[in-house]
């Protein structure tokens, strides 16, 4: 089985995440390429990863007029990506948009939404005139999402079990804010187990920090991987 641990690869530099990187095995992990490491470091590093045999997940959350996304949905199908996001707030069209850019390509990236930033609390959501509870909403979006085509969402684990309970099971959830036992929370807030993760219908857990600043990564992965198997057993 393949591993379902994503690790944020969080650096400020190409210097900084290759060196993290060099210690791992794309056995035990997928990697996350989000804007920091992006914009300092660019397509570059994307391909540098996937040619060390890691699955890539570019989490730009790309949100514009539905040509545009398309667009640069395409260009980021081009560098092999494994999975790629998009934000569901930029609608149907936008994601429909986004998904028939992939759909001829013979093997594409798995496409996700991004629902309500887990930032946003009820009260600044009335301020951007979204009436509704962030949770409400967070289901309006999945709603939206699955029937424009999309392969799955980024969730809180705590959203999880109502999703995949609204959704199915032919719906990818991944979801950070995950901490293994007795880990700093850093500014996560709402938190789950890698285990729990699993056990509430997570498909892939996104963990950074925890394993990014350990002294021994590489143990850290090994235990998340070994909770997250014995919670599938
Ligand atoms: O270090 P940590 O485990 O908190 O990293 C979580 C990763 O998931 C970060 O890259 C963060 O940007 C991302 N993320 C998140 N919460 C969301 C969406 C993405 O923490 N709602």
């Amino acid at each position: 089985m393949s591993s379902k641990l994503i690790i944020a690869l969080d650096f400020p530099s190409s210097v900084e995440a290759l060196e993290f990187v060099s210690n791992l095995s794309p056995n035990d992990c997928k990697l996350k390429v989000g804007f920091e490491l992006f914009v300092s470091a660019g397509p570059e590093m994307v391909r540098e990863l996937i040619k060390k045999g890691f699955d890539v997940f570019l989490d730009l959350k790309f949100h514009d007029i539905p040509n545009t996304v398309a667009s640069v949905c395409k260009a980021a199908a081009k560098l092999d990506v494994w999975m790629m996001n998009v934000h569901a707030s930029g609608g149907s069209e936008m994601m429909k948009a986004a998904h028939n850019a992939l759909d001829d390509l013979h093997n594409p990236p798995k496409l996700i939404a991004v629902s309500v930033l887990t930032s946003m609390s009820d009260e600044q959501l009335q301020e951007i005139g979204v009436d509704a509870l962030a949770k409400d909403q967070v289901r309006h979006l999945a709603r939206l999402t699955k029937k424009a085509g999309l392969d799955g969402m980024v969730c809180s684990a705590q959203e999880a079990i109502l999703l995949r309970e609204l959704l199915g099971n032919d719906f990818l959830l991944v979801t950070p804010g995950i901490r293994p036992k007795g880990a700093d929370m850093g500014d996560q807030s709402r938190v789950m187990t890698p285990a729990d993760a699993v056990k509430a219908g997570v498909d892939y857990i996104v963990v950074g920090r925890p394993i990014t600043q350990s002294s021994n990564p590489l143990k850290v992965i090994q235990e998340i991987n070994d909770e997250v198997k014995s919670a599938i057993l």
